[in-house]
């Protein structure tokens, strides 16, 4: 039974970005994102760095959620905070805080699994984008994880396929950093490839088994191809960064699609969804959508502002779990690995 006055503050800390949402039932009301930019001259997170700042931002960025939505802390129903995958000391501040304000506030808590806040995120109430049916596929590609996941029900999800090593994220920021970009590289491959030509350089696809990805070898691949280039052209990169960056993303995109195509083929499911940080990428989202008309899938995309890491997705598995009356006692803890 749905409770029409359902509102959730929901909290998310598990990486670098200390993130609040108020949801009114299935709708956004706030969605506030206070990105770390302490990390960018390090080349990448540094945990102890982002603990400290989640300290620094997490009463502003909550109190902002709540302005936002023209929300009374009293009149909240629940709060939903982040339990992992993450970063141990990131995720201590917003599993810290959310314990003490539900005690304060005698609400109930609600821990949410991050990934699976990646997958649900297409069942926040957004004019203009439709939810998927269940049983579909999600694929979850960020900066930490990249998975194929099928999707049963909100609570019945199993992983399908995923990465031996590294992420997808990863092979866009390493692939970045090897030509000499700031982190994180992803959206700057992005937004050189739109400029260059996809075919200009070939780097060989890994051989995987089934479903799973590995990117580390093509790390390595795109690492010894600029190696030797600038041997012969020390301004290789400067002279070809549109190619080589629209080649790179175009071999990433390859990957994804050759193991989306077989998890179609095995599972017989052709609805799919996508979720997590790289679901930004431009060049992934035209090649989903190309695929509806080429093999006939539904694809969901979802609004950019819910594929980064956001609060909102957190509050919309907050909401499903409320109306479920899956709550947690104040015993509940952070975990940096966390069971699917
Ligand atoms: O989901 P997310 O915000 O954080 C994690 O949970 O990891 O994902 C961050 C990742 C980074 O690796 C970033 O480079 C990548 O998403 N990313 C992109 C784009 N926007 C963000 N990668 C490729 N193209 C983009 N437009
Ligand atoms: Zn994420």
């Amino acid at each position: 039974m749905q409770n029409s006055e359902v509102f959730i503050l929901a909290i998310e800390s598990s990486c670098d970005d200390t993130a609040a949402a108020v949801l009114h039932n299935d709708k956004v009301l706030s969605n506030v994102v206070a990105n770390q930019l302490i990390h960018n001259q390090y080349g990448g997170v540094v945990p102890e760095l982002a603990s400290r700042a989640h300290q620094q931002n997490i009463v502003p960025v909550i109190d902002a959620a709540l302005r936002k939505a023209n929300v009374q802390k009293e009149q909240l129903s629940a709060i939903a905070f982040t339990q992992g995958p993450g970063l141990m000391g990131s995720l201590l501040v917003g599993t810290s805080f959310s314990k003490s304000l539900s005690i304060a506030l005698k609400i109930p808590l609600i821990a949410v699994n991050h990934m699976h806040a990646h997958i649900l995120a297409h069942f926040i109430e957004e004019e203009g984008f439709d939810k998927p049916e269940f049983p579909f596929l999600a694929l979850t590609i960020s900066g930490g994880h990249t998975q194929i996941v099928k999707v049963k029900g909100f609570f019945d999800m199993e992983i399908i396929g995923e990465t031996t090593d590294d992420a997808v994220g990863e092979a866009f920021d390493k692939s970045a950093k090897i030509l000499g970009l700031p982190y994180p590289g992803g959206p700057l491959i992005d937004k050189y490839a739109n400029l260059g030509n996809p075919k200009a350089f070939t780097f060989t696809k890994p051989k995987v088994p089934g479903l799973d990805f590995s990117f580390s070898g093509l790390k390595t691949a795109i690492l010894y191809f600029i190696q030797k280039n600038k041997l012969e052209n020390p301004n290789f990169i400067e002279e070809n960064l549109n190619d080589i960056c629209a080649s790179i993303q175009h071999t990433i995109i390859e990957i994804l699609m050759d193991k989306l195509k077989l998890a179609v083929k095995e599972t017989g499911i052709t609805q799919i969804a996508i979720g997590g940080g790289v679901s930004a990428n431009s060049g992934i989202r035209t090649r989903l959508k190309e695929s509806e008309g080429r093999y006939g899938w539904k694809t969901f995309i979802p609004k950019f502002e819910y594929t980064t890491d956001n609060a909102a997705m957190i509050g919309i598995v907050g909401y499903q779990k409320y109306l479920s009356n899956r709550f947690e006692t104040s015993a509940v803890v952070s975990k940096a690995r966390i069971q699917f």
